[in-house]
């Protein structure tokens, strides 16, 4: 698929934290949008021909001599300019404005007072909303040609534009949800502003990736290691529709799934499944359990299943031989991420082997690199992939591995495997929305308890639940009493070993999501 044949919002990243989420917010809005580092040449952004461009907010002082900076000519492009806070400081430093230190910096919700009569960008906005505000420079006096559109008791241009030039900027964050109406803002500077009509639609995403794979790929022969998640599942499935039986999916069932999982995942893409494919189940249980015996340490059992993971993974594609692609399921996010030099935020754990070293292979496909994972999940839907594959909560590669503490045995794995089951067969019975992660735990702990008559000394398991968006903090989650009550009493009679159950009430910090 070629994105410069469609209508597109080039995001300039200043190092601001929410870069991803203007993204999101514009491609929620049916425009194709994508971040780069704010030293993008003009060359290549007239080549790009964007619809126009957003600059992000970011971290330094507009007057700092080594501060991320744009020239001045991109302002100059006839493309409409949106700049946000550190962007909306670096416009109107760059065309002769003023901008200090603010007396008072604003941090958290504010109120902006919106004032001019007219204004695009501020089309069906209240006079009064509430914004999102986190700076402490501010702009003290609009360019030559602006005029000022909004303010605050503490911030004299929370906004200004200069409609001519198709220039815009606002102080505050519209892309985040604080913002009450910063998605119709959003919405009118990508409509009203930038002509967009709306022709990112997952629909003929869909069908533009099978064709471009089926003309890339031809007669070709590509491998995908197949996981179950979402990402792998959805390029499966594309690379399935665009070449068929030239593609060969490898799932390798290292015994750490949960419950039913590989009989599920085989039910999708083996042969009875809908898909025309070559499947390779390989169930390594065994070798990976013998791999792990006795091992406690959580960095030493990512480490070999990660590497156990690889090498089954080789011993399958030598057998099948050289291909010509190899399928990953990278996601936009990793990309930008990769783009931006800010490799730092990658936790080393998620990679969880690298690149196989012996697979032969001439190319690696990515078809999923231009989507965020909540387009993945709407591709999937697309391409009829059932929903219990395409919701999928996050699940680590290192399976039940990690939620287990201490060493990993086959009746360990059961026990967790049936607690688990049980824990979200209840939980998605009581409906219980919003959560971000939610699963059991077997803990290394053996307590005593009473069953019947006699005494017993079993495991406890700990129940996990927590609300996240980033989950790189997380709370955790109030499950409703009666919740717990009943799946509590249904693992302690109905999985053996287990005569405990507990609640982890941390978030993250101090604790992790996982117990691992
Ligand atoms: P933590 O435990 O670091 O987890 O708070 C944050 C998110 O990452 C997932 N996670 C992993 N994913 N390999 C993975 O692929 C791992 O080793 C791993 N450890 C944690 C976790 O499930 C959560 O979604």
């Amino acid at each position: 698929m070629e994105a410069k044949t469609r209508e597109m919002i080039l995001v300039l990243d200043f190092g601001g934290q929410y870069n991803q989420l203007i993204a999101r917010r514009v491609r929620e809005d049916h425009v194709y949008c994508e971040v780069h580092p704010h030293t993008l040449g003009l060359d290549k952004i007239r080549a790009m021909a964007p619809k126009g461009i957003i600059l992000t907010g970011g971290p330094n002082s507009v007057y700092r001599e080594d501060s991320a900076t744009c020239p001045e000519e991109l302002f100059k492009l006839g493309i409409p300019v949106l700049g946000i806070c550190y962007g909306s400081q670096l416009m109107a430093h760059k065309l002769g404005g003023r901008v200090e230190t603010a007396p008072t910096s604003e941090y958290g919700k504010t109120e902006v007072e919106i004032i001019a009569s007219q204004s695009k960008l501020f089309e069906d906005v209240d006079k009064k909303t509430i914004c999102w505000m986190s700076h402490t420079d501010y702009i003290a006096a609009a360019p030559a040609g602006f005029r000022v559109t909004a303010r605050t008791p503490a911030c004299p241009v929370a906004a200004m534009e200069n409609e001519a030039e198709h220039l815009y900027a606002v102080q505050f964050h519209p892309e985040v949800m604080h913002t009450a109406q910063g998605k119709t803002m959003l919405k009118n500077f990508v409509y009203n502003v930038c002509s967009c009509t709306g022709d990112w639609r997952m629909g003929s995403f869909v069908q533009e990736t099978v064709a471009g794979l089926k003309q890339k790929i031809g007669s070709g022969k590509a491998l995908c290691a197949l996981s179950g998640g979402v990402d792998s599942s959805v390029a499966a499935v594309l690379l399935s529709k665009a070449i068929g039986k030239q593609l060969t999916c490898v799932f390798v069932d290292h015994g750490l799934l949960r419950k039913d999982e590989g009989d599920q995942v085989e039910a999708v893409f083996g042969p009875d499944g809908p898909y025309e494919l070559n499947f390779i189940r390989v169930n390594a249980k065994e070798r990976f359990y013998k791999k792990l015996e006795g091992v406690t340490e959580p960095e030493r059992k990512r480490k070999l299943i990660g590497e156990e993971f690889i090498r089954v993974f080789e011993d399958v594609a030598q057998e099948i031989g050289a291909v010509d692609y190899l399928v990953q399921g990278t996601i936009y996010p990793d990309v930008i991420e990769s783009g931006l030099g800010n490799s730092a935020t990658i936790k080393s754990h998620h990679n969880v082997g690298g690149l196989p070293d012996f697979v032969d292979f001439r190319e690696i496909v990515e078809p999923l690199r231009l989507l965020f994972k909540d387009e993945v999940r709407e591709a999937g839907r697309e391409l009829g992939i059932p929903d219990y594959l395409v919701n999928r909560q996050p699940f680590p590669g290192p399976g039940l591995g990690i939620r287990i503490i201490g060493a990993v045995t086959k009746e360990k794995v059961k026990i967790v495997q049936e607690a688990d089951a049980i824990y979200r067969e209840e939980v998605e019975k009581a409906g219980v929305q919003g959560l971000g992660q939610y699963f059991a735990a077997l803990t290394n702990m053996r307590s005593v308890g009473v069953m019947g008559d006699g005494r017993t000394y079993d495991y406890a398991i700990a129940l996990r639940a927590v609300m996240t968006s980033d989950f790189m903090t997380a709370e955790s989650a109030q499950l409703p009493w009666d919740v717990l009550q009943k799946v509590t009493s249904r693992i302690v009679n109905e999985v053996k070993g287990v005569n405990r159950v507990l609640y982890d009430c941390t978030g993250k910090p101090p604790a992790t999501i996982e117990f691992e």
